[in-house]
């Protein structure tokens, strides 16, 4: 079927990768989910593209025997725990995160114990153990919304972002205990040259994700996760948009409003550091190798899938 092909580490990739890939997918019943920060070409094969929270939903109701996650390890990870008799496959298994690295197990659970009488809400960008000590997973999407159904009596610990902590206190006017973590793209902004881009663009809004800082919140005319700052580029009668968040979300900002102009903000330094390295390492030749191999596949422990599964739960039950 694939009339030529090219070598890629010892394996044949054959030329037309789309073609390769969609037939792989028919016959492994194999679905193909992406984060917006993907690639554009991942973008444009996968069967389903959204932000945290979607992918969880699609990932809890989906009838393939595998799912193919272009992503990174939690979000792959967390389609696991919800599906422990499926095979899950992530393109690259070294596409971590960085927020999620600055939470680790045995401090936290030291962290956990210093807090008595807490509950622990947890955004879904963290491990499956920390997801295993936790209360109520979150995402960027609905943390607001969660943190809004516990009584006020009730102290909570918020993990691991201190971004997206800080901003959900100021929403919700509740007082949280943090968890000092943070993403290293979200937190490479730089503050001056938005200012800068605003004063050129004094007609643009600008639209940022809530993890980064609170001295570039304070400059967003709309802050929410990357499926809100999708829709709002949409449905918003500006022209102009500044976007502060990873830049692979203007591909599909480009694909649903072609009119608009969307400028990506800077980073602090003369880097492509606003690109996340995690969410990059996926490619489409690892994606087809991953599917033609059957590898790499994500695994856990049971005990900890079971104890992670529940706050997963409860976090889909509470945002229906
Ligand atoms: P969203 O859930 O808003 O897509 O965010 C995921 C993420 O990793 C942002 O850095
Ligand atoms: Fe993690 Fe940041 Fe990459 Fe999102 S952008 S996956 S939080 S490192």
């Amino acid at each position: 079927m694939f009339t030529s092909a090219i070598a890629h580490k010892n394996q044949l990739i054959p030329q037309d990768l789309f073609a390769a890939i969609e037939s792989l997918k028919k016959d492994l019943n194999a679905i193909i989910l992406a984060h917006y920060y993907q690639e554009s070409d991942i973008q444009d094969i996968a069967d389903y593209i959204g932000d945290s929270l979607e992918l969880s939903r699609k990932a809890a109701n989906t009838n393939a025997d595998v799912i193919v996650f272009a992503g990174v390890h939690f979000m792959a990870e967390t389609a696991k725990i919800l599906n422990p008799h499926k095979l899950v496959l992530l393109p690259d298994l070294e596409a971590g995160c960085s927020l999620a690295d600055t939470c680790p197990p045995k401090e936290f659970a030291a962290f956990k114990a210093a807090h008595p009488g807490h509950i622990v809400i947890s955004y879904i960008n963290c491990s499956a153990e920390i997801k295993a000590m936790s209360d109520i997973i979150c995402t960027s999407s609905n943390a607001v919304k969660l943190v809004q159904q516990i009584p006020e009596s009730q102290p909570i610990i918020f993990a691991p972002d201190r971004n997206l902590g800080r901003y959900v206190m100021q929403e919700t006017g509740r007082d949280l205990v943090l968890w000092q973590g943070a993403c290293i793209v979200h937190e490479n902004f730089s503050e001056k040259k938005i200012v800068q881009l605003k004063i050129q663009h004094p007609q643009a809004q600008v639209i940022a994700h809530p993890e980064c800082e609170e001295p570039v919140l304070r400059h967003a005319d709309f802050i929410g996760s990357t499926s809100a700052l999708l829709n709002f580029v949409q449905q918003n009668s500006a022209q102009e948009f500044i976007v502060v968040t990873e830049p692979g979300i203007i591909h599909q900002m480009h694909k649903k409003a072609p009119d608009k102009e969307l400028i990506p903000a800077p980073p602090i330094s003369n880097c492509a550091c606003n690109e996340c390295p995690f969410m990059k390492l996926n490619t489409l030749e690892k994606l087809y190798l991953a599917m033609k191999n059957k590898s790499p596949e994500i695994t856990l422990s049971e005990d900890i899938r079971v104890r992670a599964l529940k706050p997963i739960q409860r976090m889909l039950e509470m945002s229906k």
